[in-house]
């Protein structure tokens, strides 16, 4: 039995297939590159030294995707591709809503008719919207502020009304704060397309010498030093959530929301002086207006995952900053080009 990993040659796909692996899954991987490189897939054997099976396949492509599931016997979905930038959301909003959405409806009515009913999704702490106060529990009211937010909502929507219609479904709702860092090995991490919106992809570009300098967006919110502050997460830990969901999807039914963060907010400002700290390089920056939809503080209350998934994050934000830079400076121009170490 195998488990299917869409979007698996992406940032955080790619990390959880390498888990995967090396706790012994079997894996099918279907991706449609738009916004990732076969180059990362390699890696992923490289550092795991095992082989898996992947699937050029788009999920709106459904007879595509009927063969996936035809070839091979799936037992479970990790299901992380959709498209998650926020500006571009909502420049172009319906095809954030044909993609992330009818994706997953076509991904659900292929699982419904081989009968693979055990979902983990990539949802978004994006869903709390603007959160009344801080640590932030899985119960709190949700919303969303842009289409990017709006589609991990109707998801979450979606997914809850089809277990209502059969409860033999088992899906995990896993709400990911901010996800930084990369494998330590420096061999795959986020290699985003044009400049980052990002902050740590950003960092690293400053870092780097591709841009000048960070613009640091608000400096009067109500933080400890006036930027905002939000909950980093390293993405192996991330990624062995989403193995400690998958063991509790497999052998329960129903649905259920889980916070994936380490509890800890930290602002810009500690970001930026702990990769100082961490990586001797110095990073130029100066204050700038708040970035619209921006809110001062986002930090997760991670006792449900540490509870009922047995799931804790290990890593510090030193970890985080050392590791995101080992990857950006032996990969200057991410997957793209041979690298040099
Ligand atoms: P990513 O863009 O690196 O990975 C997503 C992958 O999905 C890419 O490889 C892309 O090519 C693929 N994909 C997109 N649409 C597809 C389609 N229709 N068919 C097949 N493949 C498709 O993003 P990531 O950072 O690894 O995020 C993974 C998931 O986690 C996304 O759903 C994202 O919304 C969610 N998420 C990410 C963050 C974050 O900050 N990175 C935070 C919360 C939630
Ligand atoms: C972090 C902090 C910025 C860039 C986004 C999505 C969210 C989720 C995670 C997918 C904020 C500040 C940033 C810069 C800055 N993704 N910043 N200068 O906005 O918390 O969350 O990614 O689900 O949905 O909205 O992350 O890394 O963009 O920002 O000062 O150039 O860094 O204002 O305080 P964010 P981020």
């Amino acid at each position: 039995m195998s488990i299917l990993v869409t979007g698996g040659a992406g940032y955080i796909g790619s990390h959880t297939c390498v888990e995967l692996l090396n706790a012994g899954h079997e894996i099918v991987v279907v991706d449609n590159f738009s916004n990732s490189k076969p180059e990362s897939l390699k890696r992923i054997t490289e550092l795991t030294k095992k082989e898996y099976k992947f699937y050029e396949v788009d999920l709106l492509d459904k007879k595509a995707l009927e063969t996936v599931f035809c070839e091979n016997q799936i037992e479970a979905v990790i299901h992380f591709a959709g498209l998650k930038a926020v500006g571009e959301s909502v420049e172009i909003p319906l095809h954030y809503y044909y993609n992330n959405i009818t994706g997953t409806l076509i991904l659900c009515e292929v699982m419904k008719k081989y009968d693979v009913k055990k979902m983990v999704f990539s949802s978004s702490a994006t869903v709390y919207g603007f959160p009344k106060h801080v640590p932030i529990t899985e119960d709190f009211p949700l919303a969303a502020t842009n289409p990017y937010g709006r589609t991990k909502l109707m998801i979450e929507e979606i997914l809850k009304d089809l277990h209502s219609s059969d409860n033999n479904w088992g899906i995990a709702l896993l709400r990911y704060f901010n996800p930084i860092g990369a494998h330590e090995s420096g061999r795959i991490g986020e290699d985003p397309n044009g400049i980052p919106n990002n902050l740590m992809p950003y960092i690293n570009q400053v870092a780097i010498g591709k841009l000048d300098k960070l613009n640091v967006f608000g400096s009067d919110y109500d933080t400890h030093d006036g930027t905002g502050v939000r909950d980093y997460i390293h993405v192996v830990d991330l990624a062995k959530g989403h193995l400690k969901a998958l063991e509790k999807i497999i052998s329960t039914t129903g649905i259920d929301a889980f916070n994936l963060g380490t509890g800890v907010g930290y602002s810009v400002l500690d970001v930026i002086k702990n990769f100082e700290h961490v990586t001797s390089q110095r990073i130029a920056y100066s204050f700038t207006h708040r970035r619209s939809g921006d809110i001062d503080k986002c930090y997760a209350d991670t006792t449900k995952a540490m509870k009922e998934l047995g799931w804790k994050a290990t890593k510090n934000l030193e970890d985080m900053c050392r590791d995101s830079w080992r990857w950006q400076r032996s990969n200057p121009k991410g997957y793209e080009e041979e690298t040099f170490k």
